[in-house]
């Protein structure tokens, strides 16, 4: 299981120093830590980083520019993810596709970029209330990965969260039978665009409302492999409740 924990524009950098010093008292052991991914707000990553030393989490951005360097001013670079070493990055998610208009060929764009980087992203897709109302769920995941995923090779890797954008925020999380229905359609969309082996070595995060209470029904679905958690990863003791009552 992945456990990943969206801040958002949450925790600063005395906040994050807090969380960790917190995290290393829970007595996480190292082999849930390597599970764990955290995404901060940039301007807190530094503390993040030097917080978590000692720990064997992973730490990523929230977000990256479609280019690497340029007159962008207030985005955030790939290059730098690089030289600090970061493996990871959040892209699309549904915030950034919302509330910054980011539309299918930006989050194209900046799957492209990675393609050639050792930085790996966490693509964000999920389907909207009325698109679910409506029945396009699959259609609408359908787009957002034949997009995103046009030109990336099966060489490179990559985690997909699903999440339903009517979950995300709400506490109105999905049934674990709804999610998994989702995650089954893209598995096999992994399976049909490149192969069996490629559908099985890539995570499938569920995101939206995850709690405690709500993990361990979610986490026993075949097809979740974790979760991208943004509320509930702010605080140590229910990012670790989700973890202790999730099943392997
Ligand atoms: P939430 O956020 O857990 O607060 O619903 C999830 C996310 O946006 O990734």
């Amino acid at each position: 299981m992945i456990f990943a924990g969206n801040w958002k524009l949450n925790l600063g950098p005395k906040a994050a120093e807090d969380f960790f010093n917190e995290f290393k008292k829970a007595e996480i052991s190292e082999e849930i830590q390597k599970q764990c991914y955290f995404f901060p707000q940039n301007l807190s990553l530094s503390a993040a980083m030097n917080a978590a030393n000692g720990l064997s989490v992973n730490l990523g951005s929230q977000n990256i520019a479609s280019e690497k360097s340029g007159a962008f001013t207030g985005e955030n670079s790939l290059e730098v993810l690089e030289e600090l070493n970061l493996p990871y990055c959040l892209i699309g998610h549904s915030e950034r596709r919302s509330l910054f208009k980011e539309d299918l060929n930006d989050i194209r764009a900046k799957m492209n970029l990675l393609n050639s980087s050792k930085v790996s992203a966490i693509l964000c897709i999920g389907e909207s209330l009325e698109e679910r109302e409506s029945g396009r769920t699959n259609e609408v995941l359908k787009e957002q990965l034949e997009t995103a995923l046009l030109e990336v090779p099966e060489s490179k890797e990559f985690i997909l969260a699903y999440e339903p954008v009517w979950a995300i925020g709400t506490g109105k999380v999905a049934s674990p039978e709804m999610a998994e229905e989702a995650h089954l359609f893209v598995r096999n969309f992994l399976k049909e665009k490149y192969s069996e082996e490629k559908s099985k070595s890539t995570a499938i995060l569920y995101g939206g409302s995850v709690k405690p209470e709500s993990s361990k029904g979610l986490s026993q679905m075949p097809n979740i492999d974790g979760f991208l958690i943004g509320g509930a990863s702010l605080k140590v003791d229910s990012f670790k409740g989700i973890i202790d009552n999730s099943e392997a």
